[in-house]
């Protein structure tokens, strides 16, 4: 039996936040007093390396997976956190499907660019045949990533159109900040971060925020009802 919420960021295209997202999500999730694992399940081993630099708070752990041993890693890392936080690769890899297949929430993370969009949408495919095949409701939405704040140009709209025409969900939007590129340099979470030297950590803070609150939201939408009792009627 899991207690963990499990989520997991997927999306095949590199570079479009996965670690980004997983990183600041286990830092916020961490700054509200849970005990948060990430598993990275990512060859390149960013999320690790961050959490081997050393400069993390203690309530926050990490290990790695593959396919061999996700299962395993899921249920341990369950037992032991109140958030597990899945980072991976890929599109159609068993490691993808098994953390899609115990998440309570998948996000996709995408730049406002037609590649990260179009991998976007054929990984929530794999999501839906997931979902289907399990017969289970698995939360998941778009998470626009890396968003400059000051533009909206033509093309962010039509592919913001594109994504609501195909009915997908979007969880928010994480802006493009310097302060989301220090929690790498710094090796540390945004709350712990040097005030005086990383600008705008007040509106990254905000981002954040916002985003655990869609996550709450997305994840209660497929919680059973708490407080109804199975009756035999
Ligand atoms: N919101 C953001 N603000 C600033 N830089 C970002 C943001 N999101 C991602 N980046 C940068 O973009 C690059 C790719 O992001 P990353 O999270 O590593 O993608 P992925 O894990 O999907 O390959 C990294 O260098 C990261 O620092
Ligand atoms: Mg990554």
């Amino acid at each position: 039996m899991l207690q963990a919420a499990v989520i997991a960021a997927a999306n095949a295209k590199g570079g479009c936040g996965k670690t980004t997202t997983i990183l600041i999500l286990a830092g916020e999730y961490a700054a509200q007093g849970y005990r948060v694992h990430i598993i990275d399940a990512d060859p390149r081993r960013r999320a690790i390396k961050w959490a081997e630099a050393g400069a993390k708070p203690a309530s926050i752990t990490a290990t790695e997976a593959n396919a061999a041993n996700m299962r395993v890693e899921i249920e341990k890392a369950s037992k032991g956190a109140d958030v597990v936080l899945i980072d991976v690769e890929g599109t159609a890899n068993a490691a993808l499907t098994l953390a899609v297949a115990y998440a309570n929430a998948v996000i996709i993370p995408a730049q406002m660019s037609p590649p990260d969009v179009e991998d976007g949408l054929t990984t929530i495919q794999l999501v839906q045949d997931i979902a289907h095949a399990s017969r289970r409701v698995i939360p998941y939405g778009l998470l626009w990533s890396n968003v400059p704040p000051a533009i909206r140009s033509r093309e962010m709209m039509n592919l913001e159109n594109q994504v609501s025409e195909a009915g997908v969900p979007v969880i928010g939007r994480v802006f493009q900040r310097s302060a989301f590129a220090a929690i790498y340099s710094f090796a540390t979470t945004l709350d712990e971060l040097p005030t005086g030297e990383v600008p705008g950590l007040d509106k990254a803070k905000a981002d954040v925020i916002r985003l655990t609150d869609a996550l709450a939201l997305l994840m209660a939408s497929a919680a059973p009802p708490s407080n109804t009792k199975e009756t035999a009627a």
